[in-house]
């Protein structure tokens, strides 16, 4: 990747002050805010009902916060449920820090990973910390709860700054996208002899509170959900409303299978084992990319049950170079292969696609970004 364009990529993209929310954690392949905001704006119609049966982190659904719509997400990643959960969360900053601070004070005993990789990755004192968070959490679901969540995911992991004052993160140097695996993080500390540091947790959690302007962000319309589900599945769609008007979404590109090992330190922090969970479980079947258009047109089918006649569906779908496939092929294979006629009415190259927003942006060095189109479908039924 060009210097240039690897920088670009590699930045944190500026936002409005009641958009910050949106920035709480990087996610794989996230889309641009301006995507599904640009999209909502065409409707004229002042409440719609949006869903999302792939939301990652969840911008469609703080779009529709934030344009004052009813917005519905899926996904089957703990990650993505835990990041996009706090997208719909009504709290303030004292809620949230009063929460962080009970449980960094609390006397519990927590269980501290052991082995080379956690003695590089953050400090003794700093990882007691990030495991006292890990188990605080644990079970809890409410608004300040799911967001201070969101937040520790964020701070998890991510580039050391030069002074110690101003750290933003808890680890020692890591991407802030994906985690590093645990034999190549410690070759690297070690060949750059970078050691973590202590770092005043508390500081990093109250800094990035203050980031986000909660006070600035509107109440979430109706009955806003985000389920953990597979959503070829009935059972995700129970809170959906039965018609729904817009859906704004971007399934995985055929061969991204590793959604969780690539974040399995995240992963880890939500409950999950302190290891990378090689054999992830994909409900989507990436074994040909016939297979994989028919997983997409059960969703397809899902989704075809609640849109409205006036409804409309926009995906972002791109491919990874590593496979050889044609996404084009792969999109309108899985729409003729649904129950439901669907009709493509526009296809074009995705507007973010020039400007350092892409989605394969965001999935590290390993991905030749250069190499991926993405184009946004638009479909009636
Ligand atoms: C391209 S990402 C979506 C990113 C999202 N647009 C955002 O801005 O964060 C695709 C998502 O689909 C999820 N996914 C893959 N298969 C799924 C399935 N069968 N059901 C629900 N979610 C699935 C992945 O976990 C991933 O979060």
């Amino acid at each position: 990747m060009a210097d240039r364009q690897k920088k670009r990529c590699n930045e944190a993209p500026a936002v409005e002050p009641s958009a910050a929310l949106n920035a709480v954690c990087p996610y794989y392949t996230m889309f641009p805010l301006e995507f599904p905001i640009s999209v909502m704006e065409k409707f004229h119609k002042q409440k719609l009902c949006v869903l999302d049966p792939f939301c990652g982190r969840g911008t469609t659904i703080f779009a529709a916060r934030l344009k004052g719509h009813q917005a519905y997400g899926i996904d089957c990643s703990p990650i993505a449920i835990a990041i996009a959960r706090a997208k719909l969360a009504e709290t303030v900053d004292s809620d949230v820090m009063a929460l962080a601070k009970e449980i960094l004070e609390s006397e519990t005993e927590v269980v501290v990973p052991e082995g080379e990789f956690w003695k590089w990755a953050y400090s003794a004192g700093t990882l007691r910390e990030v495991c006292k968070l890990r188990e605080g959490l644990k079970g809890l679901r409410s608004d300040a709860a799911n967001l201070l969540r969101a937040i520790c995911l964020g701070a998890l992991h991510g580039p050391l700054t030069v002074s110690v004052d101003a750290r933003s993160y808890f680890s020692n140097q890591m991407p802030r996208t994906f985690a590093s695996k645990p034999h190549y993080s410690v070759r690297f500390w070690k060949a750059k002899a970078l050691s973590p540091g202590s770092v005043d947790v508390l500081k990093v959690i109250t800094n990035r509170v203050a980031r986000l302007k909660l006070d600035t962000l509107p109440k979430c319309e109706g009955t806003s959900k985000v389920s953990a589900a597979d959503s070829r599945l009935a059972r995700g769609y129970a809170s959906v409303p039965e018609t729904i008007d817009l859906v704004i979404t971007s399934p995985p590109y055929y061969g991204m299978r590793t959604y969780v090992a690539d974040q399995w330190l995240r992963n880890w922090f939500l409950g999950g084992l302190p290891a990378v969970p090689y054999g992830e479980r994909n409900p989507l079947s990436h074994q040909s990319p016939e297979a994989f258009a028919e997983s997409l047109a059960q969703v397809w089918d899902r989704v075809g049950e609640r849109l409205s006649s006036s409804g409309r569906m926009f995906i972002r779908f791109g491919a990874i170079p590593s496979r050889k496939a044609k996404p084009r092929e792969i999109m309108l294979t899985s729409l003729e292969h649904s129950r439901f006629s669907w009709e493509v009415r526009r296809v074009r190259l995705a507007d973010s696609a020039a400007s350092g927003k892409r989605q394969a942006c965001h999935m590290g060095d390993r991905v030749k970004s250069e190499a991926i189109a993405e184009h946004d479908y638009e479909i009636s039924l």
